[in-house]
């Protein structure tokens, strides 16, 4: 059995399957056909943050493959009045084919897959976004080809999503630019953890030159809403604007998983400009998730 953690929990060659399937699988989609290989599963959904994309795409993926989901917060279940994490694990994943869980400390994540007995898949914890990076791979590839040699810049945070960037450097092979202010950096044992071309630089356009791919995230993640004050002041020379855009390659894509922040950690003139692709990157978190999902409890 397979979880799905963090990008390092499936091969490269399964992560480059995956994404090929996504594409196949987008394409059925806009086709119309009807495509059923999930029919009587059941995937549950824990949310102890808030969603809209994770939560639609999943939901959408489980409907459209043929089964049906469960949407359970802390504040109706008995996870949020401190039944164990380990107890919860044991009874949900008795009764469904799947679990996705989107919570804090990575910690609970883990904790909960070693006491389930079928696949827990990471839809966003304080250390990882794996599923962001499926569809972020996708997207590149359906633009630009493969991705493998080309230089990404991850401009802001060093937070879950630059985590997750830089678990997908060594698994698809892609040069690594992290600029963020000092105090901001990635967690070094993460970035330590992977084999992979990783520079960290603390000046957004020395770190962009040469771009192929350019990527942002807000600038105070969910959890850290009191610090937004502070961090707009530390992250203000970071914003993802023409200027940063204009030192990248001349075809560099602009990507972010949203939601957005306009005029803080990217300019309008840039996500709703020609070199963004946003909106496919937000699509395919479905079409990448069901790839996901016939991976892990398909026939
Ligand atoms: N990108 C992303 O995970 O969005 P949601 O928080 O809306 O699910
Ligand atoms: N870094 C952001 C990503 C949201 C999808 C957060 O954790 O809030």
């Amino acid at each position: 059995m397979n979880h799905f953690l963090t990008l390092k929990d499936l091969s490269p060659a399964e992560l480059k399957q995956l994404i090929q399937r996504a594409a196949e699988l987008k394409l059925m989609q806009h086709r119309g056909e009807l495509y059923q290989p999930l029919k009587g599963k059941v995937l549950a959904m824990i949310f102890e943050k808030s969603s809209t994309r994770t939560r639609v795409s999943f939901e959408s993926a489980m409907v459209q493959f043929g089964g049906g989901s469960i949407f359970l917060s802390p504040d109706d279940t008995q996870l949020g009045r401190g039944e164990p994490l380990e107890d919860s694990a044991r009874v949900i994943s008795s009764m469904v084919d799947a679990v996705m869980i989107r919570t804090f400390e990575h910690s609970k994540i883990e904790t909960f897959a070693q006491h389930s007995s079928v696949p827990v898949i990471n839809a966003l914890t304080d250390d990882f976004h794996p599923c962001q990076l499926l569809a972020d791979m996708q997207t590149y590839r359906e633009h630009r080809g493969d991705i493998a040699g080309k230089k990404v810049v991850w401009i802001g945070d060093g937070n879950n999503m630059c985590h997750s960037y830089i678990n997908a450097a060594q698994q698809f092979d892609f040069e690594l630019h992290i600029a963020t202010p000092a105090g901001y950096e990635p967690d070094q044992r993460i970035v330590d953890s992977v084999k992979a071309d990783i520079k960290l630089f603390n000046d957004p356009k020395a770190a962009a030159e040469g771009a192929d791919l350019i990527v942002t995230d807000v600038w105070a993640s969910m959890g850290q809403e009191e610090e937004q004050r502070k961090r707009e002041q530390a992250f203000a020379a970071f914003q993802v604007n023409q200027s940063v855009m204009s030192v990248a390659a001349d075809d560099a894509l602009f990507m972010h998983c949203l939601p957005a922040h306009r005029g803080e950690e990217v300019s309008a003139e840039v996500i709703d400009g020609p070199q963004s692709v946003v909106w496919d990157e937000a699509e395919n978190r479905l079409h990448a998730q069901k790839a996901l999902l016939e991976f892990l409890i398909g026939e």
